[in-house]
């Protein structure tokens, strides 16, 4: 008997143990007392990191998503440059790099080709590099100089969720890491992420409890054949996921778009055949993600003018949302950084629903396989 347990399909039953893959990806990696962060595996010391002006990443797929919110976690507390690049597109870029320089390479498998040749050409100019990755031994965990393994257990369906989950914790942890080490972070600033990393599993929990409101939304949308997916910010990398899960669970033709420039040409696409979802939560202490927030409730305010229906992703207390959407599915109060761990949830939820509805061998998608071994 496959380990499904009662669960219909494995890609729910990931979903749901996205509170124990990032407890223990964070489990053992935290002092909590000083919110030290220690990650066993990488062996660069304080001063290697130092000498790093700046840091490239490179994966494939739900991968890369993750590596993009990834960017703006290190940016804001290590304050290093990162660039995310398509590890397909890597080697074309002839990438100028050298050992001032760290890539990461992030990938569940371990074995994406796409990612494999990223990391050896990285390594043959003299770039230092780390993997994340969800399989110990890996072929691309033991070439890499350094490797964070993420713990979300075997993920068996297709499309990636709980193994995103805890790649996001990993870069989290990864980013108050090279904080602490190039003292961009005092140690109560440490200590204040830390503690809101290790709150996030029980906030997922509360959030698994909306899988009915989900269901729900996918009753009311599965006929529908194009979504468009907005984010602003660390949110954006959610929004582009969202939309993927949606195109490998369900065949929708979907697109994940930074909500700013959507009135730079996707404003035309908008009418009643377009559901948009939004990643619209609010960290209230936080000044700069107000702001944010404001500017895409009038993204959203502008959506329903031209006839759209807005889904949104808001956060527990946030009233005023449900002025300028047609549907909220609420998620718990988080810090700004952190809150993408809560918001991909409800949006995998939703692909997962659609898909069952539409008939999809939701763990088996057509023409796609777990890791592309060949370029
Ligand atoms: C695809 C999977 O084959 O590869 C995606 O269907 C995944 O879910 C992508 O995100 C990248 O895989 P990996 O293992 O390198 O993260």
């Amino acid at each position: 008997m496959d380990d499904r347990g009662t669960f219909p399909h494995f890609m729910i039953k990931e979903i749901f143990e996205q509170p124990r893959a990032v407890r223990d990806t964070a489990m053992g990696r935290v002092d909590p007392n000083t919110g030290r962060v220690k990650l066993e595996g990488v062996h660069l010391r304080a001063e290697d990191f130092e000498k790093f002006r700046k840091i490239r990443i490179a994966a494939s797929g739900t991968s890369r998503h993750a590596g993009i919110a990834g960017r703006y976690m290190i940016q804001e507390l290590a304050g290093i440059p990162v660039d995310v690049e398509h590890a397909s597109e890597f080697e074309y870029g002839n990438p100028i790099t050298g050992p001032d320089e760290l890539t990461i390479v992030i990938t569940q498998s371990g074995e994406t080709a796409d990612t494999l040749g990223a990391l050896r050409l990285a390594k043959t100019r003299g770039s230092h590099t780390l993997a994340l990755s969800n399989v110990v031994d890996s072929t691309i965990g033991l070439e890499a100089d350094a490797v964070i393994y993420t713990h979300a257990g075997p993920e068996i369906s297709i499309a990636s969720t709980k193994a995103f989950d805890a790649q996001l914790a990993a870069l989290f942890l990864l980013a108050v890491y090279l904080g602490e080490m190039r003292q961009t972070l005092t140690a109560e600033q440490s200590k204040y992420w830390i503690s809101e990393l290790l709150a996030i599993p029980d906030k997922i929990q509360s959030v698994l409890t909306r899988d009915p409101e989900c269901s729900a939304l996918a009753e009311r949308f599965y006929k529908y054949d194009d979504f468009l997916f907005i984010g602003r910010g660390v949110h954006f990398p959610i929004a582009l996921d969202g939309a993927l899960k949606m195109k490998e669970t369900s065949y929708i033709h979907a697109e994940g778009y930074p909500s700013g420039e959507i009135k730079h040409g996707p404003y035309a696409m908008i009418d009643e055949k377009l559901p948009v979802v939004a990643i619209a939560t609010r960290d209230k202490s936080d000044a700069g993600a107000v702001e944010r927030q404001q500017r895409t409730l009038n993204n959203l305010k502008e959506i329903k003018q031209h006839g759209g229906h807005v889904i949104a992703i808001g956060t527990e207390g946030d009233q005023e949302i449900e002025d300028y959407a047609d549907y909220v599915v609420y998620v718990p109060p988080a810090p700004d950084l952190l809150s993408p761990l809560l918001e991909i949830v409800p949006l995998q939820l939703l692909a997962y629903h659609i898909a069952v509805r539409r008939g999809v061998d939701v763990d088996r998608p057509r023409n796609l396989v777990k890791s592309v071994t060949s370029e």
